[in-house]
């Protein structure tokens, strides 16, 4: 099978690390790819944003099979491009992706069909956004309605800093037109957990779960990033949860989608709270979260192409999901500055180490090759995953690999996991 990959994250090269297990592949194309995903794949500087490029090349080279990996083209209907061309695709269409890309639309579905959630309202006035607001009490959450590389979540103590966050989301329009609509939503606490979930439509299959660190600093301080590190499994995901989550959450929410005619064939990414109330949704992605990927797929113990193509092809129900008996730590190392300004171009050094080991394993997350060499290309550079018997093991094993590695500015947290002492 002739395969390619659109993206070229950390998370696209955890997906390519294992598609190239699999005894099925012939071949693996990746647009645009990183360093990293170089070494197992033959990359095509396209962006994942040029639908008539990317569906070309996958006609040039009689691709099989394509993988959409990263929300905003899933979001811009790539996957329905490759899908109208007649290519067989793993990632939602546009009409199901949706449910990432409008916080508006998710919240609804969610309301209407009685899955558990937040209870929230949808402006698109900021006056009575504002009026609303001043009738709530801190603290306050605000969404912004579209995609804003997960920072468009503000969480605020005081009526004065929720008042700026209107006006910077609804008026200023920093996030541009994901801030035409606001979500003003109840403030919830617990442990926060990120379900994965494969479906196709009909059946949805639970992945083994995995906890995100969202700020860029040590004790969740720091800005909101992508993710700094993830660990699987969470100790805090029981089997009555997970029980729960399976019949008030994962298939209800697949089956809404299919009966307002937006049937999803992908990746659902369930955020969820732990509340003492119980399992409440915070939000939906419509494909593989990361860092999350990169502890949740080197534990899936089947051939990741059967599953994706039990996806694409509405023949989940056949597929069992095995995953290993043991845990999985990430450390994100990322170049100091981010999220907001750092430098890129910087040579990085160590990355041989990881070369044959099977416990340890380096996924390229903001990495290109210039003049032969690996260098630094994003906030995010690399995730250093560690496999291990437990998560305690797991995460030293990780932070020793993490000191393999080099470049100028590393940055990392040096706190990921911290919550496994607590389970
Ligand atoms: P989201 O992108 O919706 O997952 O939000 C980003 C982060 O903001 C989440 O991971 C939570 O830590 C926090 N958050 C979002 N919604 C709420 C809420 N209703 N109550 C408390 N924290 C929230
Ligand atoms: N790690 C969170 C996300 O992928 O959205």
């Amino acid at each position: 099978m002739k395969v390619m990959i659109v993206g070229g994250g950390g998370r696209e090269h955890a997906i390519a690390w294992a598609v190239a297990k699999s005894p099925r592949l012939e071949k693996l194309y990746a647009a645009p790819g990183n360093a990293g995903i170089a070494e197992i794949a033959e990359c095509a500087d396209i962006s994942v944003m040029d639908k008539e490029a990317l569906v070309a090349f996958a006609k040039e080279k009689a691709v099989d099979f394509v993988i959409v990996g990263p929300d905003d083209p899933l979001a811009a209907g790539v996957a329905d491009a490759f899908l109208d061309a007649g290519i067989k695709t793993f990632g939602p269409r546009k009409n199901a992706a949706i449910i990432e890309a409008s916080k508006a639309f998710s919240k609804d579905l969610m309301k209407k069909y009685g899955i558990p959630c937040a209870a929230s309202e949808t402006f698109s006035d900021p006056e009575e956004a504002a009026a609303y607001l001043k009738t709530l009490s801190a603290p306050y959450v605000l969404k912004a309605d579209g995609l804003a590389l997960g920072k468009g979540v503000l969480i605020c103590q005081t009526l004065d800093e929720a008042m700026a966050g209107i006006q910077e989301i609804m008026v200023d329009k920093k996030f541009g037109s994901a801030g035409d609509q606001l979500v003003i939503e109840e403030f919830m606490t617990g442990r926060e957990v990120s379900v994965l979930c494969f479906s196709d439509g009909k059946t949805i299959l639970p992945m083994t779960s995995a906890q995100d660190h969202k700020r860029a600093k040590d004790n969740d301080e720091g800005l909101n990033t992508g993710g700094m590190g993830t660990f699987s499994p969470s100790p805090f995901y029981t089997p009555e949860i997970d029980q729960f989550c399976r019949e008030n959450i994962y298939q209800k929410t697949i089956d809404a989608m299919r009966a307002e005619g937006r049937e999803f064939k992908g990746v659902l990414f369930c955020g969820l709270m732990l509340t003492k109330d119980g399992p409440r949704v915070l939000e939906f992605n419509a494909r593989f979260g990361d860092p999350e990927a990169q502890v949740v797929i080197p534990r899936l113990e089947n051939d990741i192409l059967d599953v994706m193509e039990a996806c694409a092809d509405g023949r989940l129900d056949e597929i069992e999901l095995r995953f290993a008996d043991n845990a999985a730590v990430c450390v994100m190392l990322a170049s100091d500055g981010y999220p907001l300004s750092y430098e890129k171009g910087l040579p990085i050094s160590g990355l041989e180490k990881f070369k044959g080991d099977s416990s340890h394993f380096v996924f390229h997350s903001g990495t290109k090759l210039k003049d032969g060499a690996v260098v630094t290309n994003g906030g995010r550079v690399l995730g250093v995953t560690a496999i291990g018997s437990d998560l305690k093991s797991a995460r030293a094993s990780a932070y020793e690999a993490t000191g393999w590695i080099d470049f100028a500015n590393k940055y990392m947290r040096n706190d990921i996991g911290k919550a496994i002492d607590e389970a």
